[in-house]
């Protein structure tokens, strides 16, 4: 299950892991467009089945789990990757003198207790299986201090908590919780969020970054791909940087 599956990196996550053969609910605030991936997906020979879904609402995230069992007959993973990136919230996360306290909930309703809800559906379906992957969409922002979106930083941050968390309680009984760190990620959703400052900002997240570009969601999902699969079998409560190397800590 992808919560948050219908954006840059949602979209991108939700076809890399139907290509490597996983069944996906999609599911998304935005509805028509998930209803677009899962048939993206479907036409291309995955399995996948779109549902709207608001993850700060706590019946919305039951209902995108129940679907996920009732339509494949089990949970073996989620990435929690929903985030309200819209010009009303993000955009008004300015500084915590001046952010009015309207955004500052928004902001912790979806991109953490969003996800602590969807964890709350899913992680008991993952423990009746024997197991399972958890992964969070965290962002350098969690790490590198900025002067504006304290809001967005802090979401992060506890988020980094979380998979601690998950990990410390449940790794022994095969639960494997990680986040993912993306660094500046070209999505249509990060550019809107950027408005006039945009082309300053992606030169000095160029400037920062050791390699030779920016992220491309795909960047994110085969990080995401690989967490959920095997290959990520002994990682676990960690928050992994993809972004170029524009952080290293
Ligand atoms: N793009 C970047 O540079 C960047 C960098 C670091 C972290 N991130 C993180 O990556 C994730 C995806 O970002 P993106 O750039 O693809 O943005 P995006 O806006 O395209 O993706 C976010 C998705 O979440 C959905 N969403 C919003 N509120 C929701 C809710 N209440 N319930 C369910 N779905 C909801 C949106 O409809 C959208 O499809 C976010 O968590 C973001 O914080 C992005």
């Amino acid at each position: 299950m992808v919560a948050g599956g219908a954006g840059g990196i949602g979209t991108a996550t939700s076809v890399r892991l139907a290509d490597e053969g996983a069944a996906v609910v999609v599911g998304d605030l935005n509805g028509d467009a998930a209803l677009e991936v899962a048939a993206r997906i479907e036409k291309d020979g995955g399995r996948a089945i779109a549902c709207e879904l608001d993850v700060s609402d706590d019946s919305s995230a039951a209902a995108g789990v129940r679907l996920a069992i009732d339509t494949f007959g089990g949970l073996d993973g989620l990435h929690a990757n929903a985030a309200d990136m819209s010009p009303e919230t993000i955009g008004g996360d300015s500084d915590i003198l001046d952010i009015s306290l309207d955004v500052f909930d928004r902001t912790l309703d979806v991109n953490l207790r969003g996800h602590v809800l969807c964890t709350r559906h899913a992680l008991p379906h993952l423990l009746e299986r024997g197991g399972g992957a958890l992964v969070y969409t965290s962002s350098a922002a969690a790490f590198v201090g900025e002067p504006q979106r304290p809001a967005y930083a802090i979401s992060k941050s506890g988020l980094s908590a979380l998979v601690r968390h998950i990990a410390s309680k449940w790794g022994k009984s095969g639960i494997r919780a990680n986040g993912v760190a993306p660094g500046l990620v070209l999505s249509e959703a990060a550019k809107a969020s950027m408005g006039d400052a945009g082309d300053d900002f992606i030169a000095y997240a160029l400037g920062i970054t050791r390699s030779t570009r920016l992220g491309d969601p795909d960047d994110i999902a085969a990080m995401v791909a690989m967490l959920c699969s095997d290959d990520g079998a002994w990682i676990n409560g960690q928050v992994v940087s993809v972004d170029g190397g524009a952080t290293l800590r």
